[in-house]
C-alpha cells in the first residue's frame, strides 16, 4: 500500500483502481454506480491474492501453521474493523456476508425472541428492501405490527414523526443512516437517543454511510449497526453486524453448524461465545481480511478530504443536471450524501441508463431496491448517479454531456 497520502480525485488515486483503465463500448469507463457496488483498489485485490497464495487455510480449526496464520489474519481483521468503527470490544463485531444477512440475523434472533403479538417495529419510508422485508416477515410470524415513518416530497423524514411513532409497544426502531435512493442523511444520533430514552432497541443501516464518513458506534450508541463490505471498497461477500455485547450474548444463535458450538451431542448442543455463536460454517475470511484493508485504505485518505471531495462532486452534479431543461432531481433533502437521483422528461430511466452506458457512463436506473420511496415520490424509477473518491469533476461533466446527448437523441 502506498505510504503517501493519496488525494481524492487525483490521477495517483485513480491509478489504484485497475478497473478504471478499461474501456466500455470503446469509451473510457466513467463509473458512477458506486452506491450499488464500489470498485476495488489494488491493495484490496492484492490482499485477496495474498490470502490464497500465502496463508489460505480454514480458521479456528487447524493446529497447523497455515491455519494459525489464517486465524490471526481473520481475528486481526476483527480487531481492526472494531477500531475503525469505534467499537471498544472486537467481540461485538459479527462477520456476515453483507448487510442483508446482518439484518436477517437480527430479525431471526432478536425479532423471534423479543416480539410478541401487538408489538411494533418502526422503520422509515426511506429504507432499502433489506431493511423492510426481514421485518415484514418476522412481524407476520410473531403477530407484530410494522410501522413506517413517512417522508416529505423533498425526501426527508417528516419532522417529529419518528418520535410520535415510538409507542410503549415499540420493541425495535430500524432505520437507514443514508438513503440509497435519494442520498438523504438521517439524524441518526437524535433518533437513537429518542429510542434509547424509551428503552427501545435500535438498528442502524450504515451501508451508504461507511464509504463517505467516519463512524463511531460508541457516540452513535445504537444497539445494532450493519454495513456491507462491497460498498466500501471491500470484497463482495463481506459484511459487518456490530451489536452491543450484552445484547448479543442474550440472543440465541440463528444458524447452526461448525464453529458456533461449544459442544455437540445428539441430545443437545451448547453455544460458543460471541461473536462466534453467530458465525456458523467456514467464514469468508479472505473477503473479511481484505475488508479491513479497504477500511485502512479509505481512512488513510483522511475523512475530511473524502467528505470535501464528494461534496464538491455532488454540488457540481446537482448544478450541471439541474441546468438541463427536462431533468428533474428526485429528492432535495436537507442533507445529502453520495447519490443523486433524477429523471429526464420523455425518457424512461432504463432507456437513459442504457444510452448513457453506450457513452461509457455507468449509472443505476430503476427502483434501487427501494420501491416504497419511488411510490411515495410518484415515479416508477429514477436514474441515479453515485459518487466515490475516484470520481472527478470531469466525470460529472461527462455525465451532464451524456444526459444532454440523450435528450437530443430522444428529441425530448
Ligand atoms: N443497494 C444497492 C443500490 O443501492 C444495490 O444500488
Amino acid at each position: 500500500m502506498s505510504t503517501r497520502r493519496l488525494i481524492p480525485g487525483s490521477a495517483e488515486l485513480r491509478a489504484e483502481f485497475p478497473i478504471l483503465a478499461r474501456e466500455v463500448h470503446k469509451r473510457p469507463l466513467i463509473y458512477l454506480d458506486n452506491a450499488a457496488t464500489s470498485q476495488k483498489p489494488a491493495p484490496v485485490i492484492a490482499k485477496l491474492v495474498e490470502c490464497y497464495e500465502r496463508w489460505n487455510a480454514n480458521v479456528h480449526r487447524g493446529v497447523h501453521k497455515l491455519s494459525e496464520e489464517a486465524t490471526e489474519h481473520y481475528e486481526g481483521a476483527r480487531a481492526k474493523i472494531a477500531r475503525h468503527i469505534g467499537a471498544s470490544d472486537p467481540a461485538e463485531i459479527v462477520f456476515t456476508r453483507g448487510a442483508t444477512e446482518a439484518i436477517n440475523l437480527v430479525a431471526q434472533t432478536f425479532g423471534r425472541t423479543r416480539l410478541a403479538a401487538g408489538d411494533e417495529v418502526l422503520i422509515t419510508a426511506l429504507e432499502h428492501h433489506s431493511n423492510i422485508v426481514p421485518w415484514q416477515m418476522i412481524c407476520r410470524e410473531r403477530g407484530a405490527v410494522l410501522k413506517v415513518v413517512p417522508i416529505t416530497d423533498a425526501g426527508d423524514l417528516v419532522a417529529g414523526a419518528f418520535e410520535s411513532l415510538l409507542t410503549p409497544r415499540t420493541r425495535l426502531a430500524a432505520f437507514t443512516w443514508v438513503s440509497n435512493a435519494l442520498g438523504t442523511v438521517n439524524p441518526v444520533v437524535e433518533m437513537t437517543a429518542l429510542a434509547r430514552a424509551r428503552g427501545i432497541t435500535t438498528l442502524v443501516d450504515a451501508c451508504q454511510a461507511v464509504p463517505h464518513f467516519a463512524l463511531n458506534v460508541r457516540s452513535l450508541d445504537a444497539d445494532f449497526l450493519v454495513f456491507s463490505g462491497h460498498k466500501v471498497y471491500g470484497p463482495n461477500g463481506s459484511g459487518v453486524l456490530h451489536g452491543k455485547r450484552a445484547l448479543l450474548e442474550s440472543l440465541p444463535p440463528w444458524q447452526g453448524g461448525g464453529d458456533m458450538i461449544a459442544s455437540v451431542t445428539f441430545e443437545e448442543s451448547t453455544w460458543n461465545h460471541v461473536p462466534h455463536k453467530f458465525e456458523a460454517g467456514t467464514p469468508d475470511y479472505p473477503a473479511t481480511v481484505a475488508l479491513a484493508t479497504a477500511l485502512d485504505w479509505l481512512s488513510a485518505l483522511g475523512w475530511d478530504a473524502v467528505a470535501a471531495h464528494e461534496h464538491t462532486l455532488l454540488a457540481a452534479a446537482e448544478e450541471a443536471l439541474g441546468a438541463i431543461q427536462g431533468v428533474r432531481l428526485i429528492g432535495t433533502p436537507a442533507h445529502r450524501s453520495g447519490v443523486l437521483s433524477f429523471t429526464l422528461d420523455g425518457v424512461h430511466p432504463h432507456d437513459l441508463g442504457t444510452v448513457l452506458d453506450r457513452m461509457g457512463v455507468a449509472i443505476r436506473a430503476g427502483h434501487h431496491c427501494a420501491q416504497p420511496v419511488m411510490d411515495r415520490l410518484g415515479v416508477p424509477a429514477t436514474a441515479r448517479a453515485s459518487f466515490s473518491v475516484f470520481n472527478t469533476l470531469e466525470d460529472v461533466a461527462a455525465l451532464a454531456a451524456a444526459v444532454r446527448e440523450t435528450k437530443r437523441l430522444f428529441g425530448a
